[in-house]
């Protein structure tokens, strides 16, 4: 081409890149994202380009269990950071900087774990999925939404989709228990809320997914070890709930720290790049965990160097690498050098750009800072947290309807009485545990006026202190009931915390039993992250109510089910084995080649203290038969089934009904049932009200085979709630 032509057609490119006002097109926010984004990174050099592809901290780190050397001496051309403060300030003040003194000025991203509350602090997720209820899940996520963004988080990592089915990994907590199906509905629930409908908006933020993909699966409950995960888990189990994240919307993926049958998930291609981007057109940012690129090299040992880390990492799918140095410190040199195509580098970076237009950064690329009382702990806030407390407990044991109490002299016992770490577990991000409403102050906050609270710690958590139990013991004699208010401290279920035991303490159950003959009615409020062994308290117990980890206002929720002022209507998202002995016990396990009894253990009994699904009510609810608009079908009908439930008692009671499939004859052998729908209605006393599934086969009764596919076969299908069920047959 001669140069009068070169000429014309620079100009060219430089006038169709600018606009008649001399704008850049990517500061056009009238502009599609897409054509933004592909303006903006023509206009980037590869350095600009690979440091969009890291992430530091700003701020103190306040997760205790991240390893590592923390680079405080980061680039101001870093895409994103991790940000510990609760004020937009700080935010602000480096992005000014950020604008100002680098060559393109493009916004950063600033990201936090807002795992269950930013500041006014909800109940774990493991408890959310008790409450049955998305809808509620979506409102608190919402408010935590609110909450970070105004205070300069534009982006989260949560949920956790990870289907845990083995408590002894303190992480389960995090998750929303042992079902696919349930993870799923929940973590929708949950991106919704964090996302709304519009990223840009001052009071939503960025979902991540994480951990991607099969972490809940680590071996022996002990965290950041191997997965062995077959082809069939993967697809029916594991990955379930990231697909119906990712078609709803979800915006950032995190990889695991697993393996998965020996490949990294952070080295991944097959479940990053062929399962993620190929075939569910997932086109979000994706991020390492913690260090989790450099650990390819320190501790997995696939890279024997950081660029080959660096390498494996980013080829697999990894845009963005977390805190550990290795993209920041090799990818220049890689590319360079011809081993990384600039054209992943690209795609990367367009992932990143497209996060930044869609939170609306070029535009608003500072928070507002408006004070504290604003934007925290409005009554507002307080009000859904102390909900989704109440929603989220389980009634797990009420021997002769010992609850609701209706005695003059309650004594309150045990070291979860007034400590408020209890109510907040782990990951509790801005959260202040003296904004937290302790059980004791609870119970007295109810029973103000109405009856006599003593209380007596007896003993702490752990340790071989005895002092305490004398005053405890007097302190129940000169009571008509005691509260057992035991279980976990606040930190015993979370990230690097697995627990092979999973009992409470034994100095705890040692004191449980000193008051097994004190002719008292004895209930137990259990605070925990994870299903706990209880099988030598439970016969020694008349109530016992799972409190789990409930939030700032989890005192008060524990009074109004204590007073009757709540009804429970919590449902357990996840199995309670008598003794870890009988570990992994899920309610959806395949069929056997023999049924139970025979093949179970001699020794011990093959059930669960406490089923999935299991919780008491209040009320008593009677259920009716199912019935069908149509029991024969096609593969592309729609059939809706319905089921009548009655309140059969004098009390209002909320009930969430399960609805399972099962396959009497499939061509893999299938799990013996299968949640696929659940709903919660509040009933009045003596009213009824009509469930219903609307089944759409393709959705509901098929399985994936091992590479992924949707297989539904013909022929009959079991449909049951509780005990009732229906036969369903697909031509
Ligand atoms: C942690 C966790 C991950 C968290 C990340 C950032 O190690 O595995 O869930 O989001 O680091 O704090």
């Amino acid at each position: 081409m001669n140069t009068v032509l070169k000429i014309a057609a620079l100009s060219g490119l430089v006038f169709c890149q600018t606009t008649l006002l001399g704008a850049p097109l990517y500061k056009k926010p009238k502009l599609p994202v897409e054509t933004r984004v592909e303006d903006l990174l023509s206009r980037m050099t590869l350095h600009e380009k690979v440091m969009q592809l890291n992430q530091y901290v700003h701020g103190t780190n306040m997760n205790l269990h991240n390893i590592g050397k923390i680079d405080d001496h980061y680039p101001l051309e870093a895409g994103s950071y991790i940000y510990y403060s609760q004020d937009p300030k700080m935010r602000n003040d480096l992005q000014k900087r950020v604008l100002k003194e680098t060559r393109l000025g493009i916004p950063a991203v600033f990201a936090h774990d807002v795992t269950h509350g930013f500041r006014t602090i909800y109940p774990m997720p493991l408890a959310q999925a008790a409450s049955g209820n998305p809808e509620l899940v979506e409102k608190v996520c919402a408010m935590a939404a609110s909450e970070s963004r105004l205070s300069g988080t534009d982006w989260t990592f949560s949920p956790m989709l990870d289907v845990a089915r083995d408590p002894r990994w303190g992480r389960i907590t995090e998750t929303f228990g042992e079902d696919p199906y349930m993870n799923s509905i929940f973590g929708v629930a949950t991106v919704k809320g964090y996302q709304g409908n519009d990223l840009s908006s001052p009071e939503h933020m960025a979902a991540c997914l994480k951990h991607f993909v099969g972490y809940g699966a680590t071996q022996g409950g002990r965290d950041y070890r191997q997965t062995d995960i077959s082809d069939n888990d993967l697809w029916n189990v594991h990955l379930v709930p990231f697909k119906a994240c990712v078609d709803a919307g979800a915006a950032t993926l995190m990889s695991a720290f697993n393996d998965i049958n020996g490949v990294p998930s952070t080295a991944n291609r097959h479940t990053l790049t062929e399962i993620l981007r190929d075939r569910w057109n997932f086109n979000g940012v994706t991020i390492s965990d913690w260090a989790s690129v450099s650990q390819l090299k320190d501790y997995q040992s696939t890279a024997s160097t950081y660029a080959e880390a660096a390498v494996q990492s980013l080829l697999a799918g990894v845009d963005i690498d977390m805190c550990s140095g290795c993209y920041s410190s090799t990818l220049d040199s890689l590319v360079n050098a011809g081993v990384i195509p600039i054209k992943r580098i690209d795609d990367a970076v367009r992932s990143v750009l497209r996060l930044k237009f869609r939170l609306g950064l070029f535009e608003r690329p500072y928070t507002p800072e408006i004070s504290r009382d604003k934007r925290l702990m409005t009554p507002w806030n307080l009000s859904i947290a102390e909900k989704m407390a109440e929603e989220s407990m389980v009634l797990l044991k009420n021997d002769q309807n010992v609850l609701p109490l209706s005695h003059k002299k309650i004594a309150v016992i045990g070291p979860a009485a007034t400590d408020k770490r209890a109510m907040y577990g782990e990951w509790f991000s801005h959260g202040d545990i003296d904004d937290a409403t302790s059980l004791l102050d609870g119970i007295m906050q109810e029973f103000k006026g109405v009856a006599e609270v003593m209380y007596a710690k007896g003993c702490d958590f752990d340790g071989e202190e005895r002092s305490g139990f004398a005053e405890a013991i007097k302190t129940a004699a000169e009571a008509d009931v005691v509260i057992l208010c035991m279980g976990e401290r606040g930190n015993w279920s979370c990230e690097n915390n697995s627990r092979a035991e999973i009992a409470i303490p034994g100095i705890q159950r040692e004191l449980i039993k000193e008051f097994k003959n004190s002719g008292k009615p004895l209930v137990l409020a259990l605070t925990s992250g994870r299903p706990v062994n209880l099988s030598d308290i439970e016969p020694v117990v008349d109530a016992i109510i799972e409190v789990w980890q409930p939030g700032i206002r989890g005192g008060n929720a524990l009074g109004g089910i204590l007073s009757g002022r709540v009804n429970p209507s919590g449902k357990l998202p996840v199995t309670f084995p008598r003794t870890p002995a009988q570990i992994p016990l899920y309610y959806g396990i395949r069929r056997g080649a023999r049924f139970s009894p025979h093949g179970d253990y001699k020794d011990i009994p093959s059930t669960p203290l406490y089923e999935f699904g299991h919780g008491l009510s209040y009320s008593t609810f009677e259920y009716g038969e199912i019935t069908a608009d149509k029991t024969q079908f096609k593969q592309n009908d729609e059939l809706t089934l319905s089921v009548e439930v009655r309140n059969t008692s004098d009390r209002d009671g909320a009930e969430i009904i399960h609805w399972y499939i099962s396959d009497p004859v499939s061509s893999t052998v299938r799990p013996i049932k299968e949640l696929k729908h659940f709903e919660k209605k509040y009933i009045k006393s003596g009213d009824r009200q009509v469930f219903t599934f609307k089944i759409n086969p393709l959705r509901d009764l098929s399985i994936l085979d091992k590479n992924g596919n949707v297989i539904i076969e013909p022929g009959d299908f079991i449909v049951s709630v509780k005990d009732k069920t229906i036969r369903l047959s697909l031509e």
